[in-house]
C-alpha cells in the first residue's frame, strides 16, 4: 500500500498525512454510527470539565462492527503494519470529539510515555492512525506536532499526579484523559524542540489520515470555532511489544488485553 518514500518520510519525520484517504460517503457511514456508540457503558465515555460535553468515547472497535472493521481495514490497520514493520493490534480506540465551541485542549505530550508507565509497554514500537471525521482546518483545533521529535525518545516531561479538578469521582486514569493531562513534556523542551524543527498541523477534508509515531510531540488547541472536529483515533501496537498481562491494570479499553494479530480487511465498509 505505502511508498518506500512514504515509509522513509514517516519514519524521519515521525507521522505521515494521507489526505482524503476514505470518501465522502464511508465517512458518512461512520458519522451515523457515532450516536448508538455514544448509548455505551459510563466509564468509556470521557466528558470535558462541564460534565456535559463529550470529549471522548473509548474502545468503540470492542463495542460496534462497524468501528472494528475499519479498525482492521487494509488502508488503516495494513499501513500501520508496514510503518511499524511487522504484525499489529489494536492497543486502544477513541474517538475524540472536540465539540465546536467546547472543545478543550490536549496538550503538549508524548503518547507512549503513558503505556510505558500507565501499562508496562516494553518500547515504542507503536503508532496511532488518526481518521479525520470532519473537515479539519486551522479553526477548529488540528492536531499539532513538533516534526522529528520522536527522534529524541522519551522525553523529560511534568507529571500531573492526582483527579484533576471536577473528576474527583472518577477513577485515577481519568488523569490520562482530560484537557488536563499527567504526563506533559516540559515547556523549555517543547521550546527548543519546536525552535529546531518547527511545527505542523496537517489539515485537509473528512476522511484524511494521520499516522503518527508514539514519541512525536503532539498537542491540540481549544476549539472555539462554530465547526466540530471529530477525530477517530486507533493505536496500533506491534504483536511483539505486547506489554505483560500481569502489568496490565487499566480497564481493556484503554489496552487490550488481546494482542493477536489483526486479520486484515479489505471489505467495502458498507
Ligand atoms: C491525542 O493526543 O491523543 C489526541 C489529540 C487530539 O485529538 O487533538
Ligand atoms: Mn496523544
Amino acid at each position: 500500500m505505502l511508498t518506500h518514500e512514504q515509509v522513509e518520510d514517516y519514519r524521519r519525520e515521525g507521522f505521515l498525512f494521507l489526505p482524503s484517504c476514505y470518501s465522502a460517503d464511508e465517512i458518512e457511514l461512520i458519522r451515523e454510527r457515532i450516536l448508538a456508540a455514544q448509548q455505551m457503558p459510563g466509564e468509556q465515555v470521557v466528558h470535558e470539565k462541564d460534565a456535559k460535553t463529550v470529549r471522548s468515547l473509548y474502545g468503540l472497535h470492542a463495542t460496534d462492527s462497524l468501528f472494528d472493521t475499519l479498525s482492521r481495514h487494509v488502508k488503516l490497520a495494513q499501513s500501520a503494519q508496514e510503518l511499524l514493520d511487522g504484525p499489529v493490534y489494536v492497543y486502544q480506540s477513541k474517538l475524540n470529539f472536540k465539540a465546536a465551541f467546547d472543545g478543550d485542549v490536549w496538550d503538549w505530550h508524548q503518547d507512549y510515555i503513558y503505556w510505558r508507565r500507565e501499562d508496562g509497554m516494553p518500547s515504542s514500537h507503536v503508532l496511532t492512525a488518526a481518521l479525520f471525521l470532519d473537515d479539519i482546518t486551522e479553526f477548529n483545533g488540528p492536531l499539532t506536532v513538533v516534526p522529528r521529535s520522536h527522534q529524541k525518545g522519551v522525553l523529560g516531561c511534568d507529571v500531573n499526579d492526582g483527579k484533576p479538578e471536577g473528576y474527583e469521582q472518577q477513577p485515577t486514569w481519568i488523569g490520562n484523559l482530560t484537557a488536563h493531562l499527567r504526563y506533559t513534556v516540559e515547556r523549555k523542551i517543547v521550546s527548543e524542540m519546536a525552535q529546531a524543527h518547527g511545527l505542523a498541523a496537517p489539515k485537509g477534508p473528512a476522511g484524511s489520515v494521520l499516522f503518527f509515531d508514539g514519541n512525536l510531540l503532539h498537542a491540540s488547541q481549544a476549539n472555539i470555532s462554530p465547526f466540530p472536529r471529530r477525530v477517530l483515533l486507533y493505536t496500533y501496537n506491534r504483536v511483539d511489544n505486547a506489554p505483560a498481562r500481569e502489568a496490565l491494570h487499566r480497564p481493556g479499553f484503554l489496552a487490550s488485553r488481546d494482542a493477536s494479530p489483526l486479520k486484515i480487511s479489505v471489505a467495502d465498509l458498507r
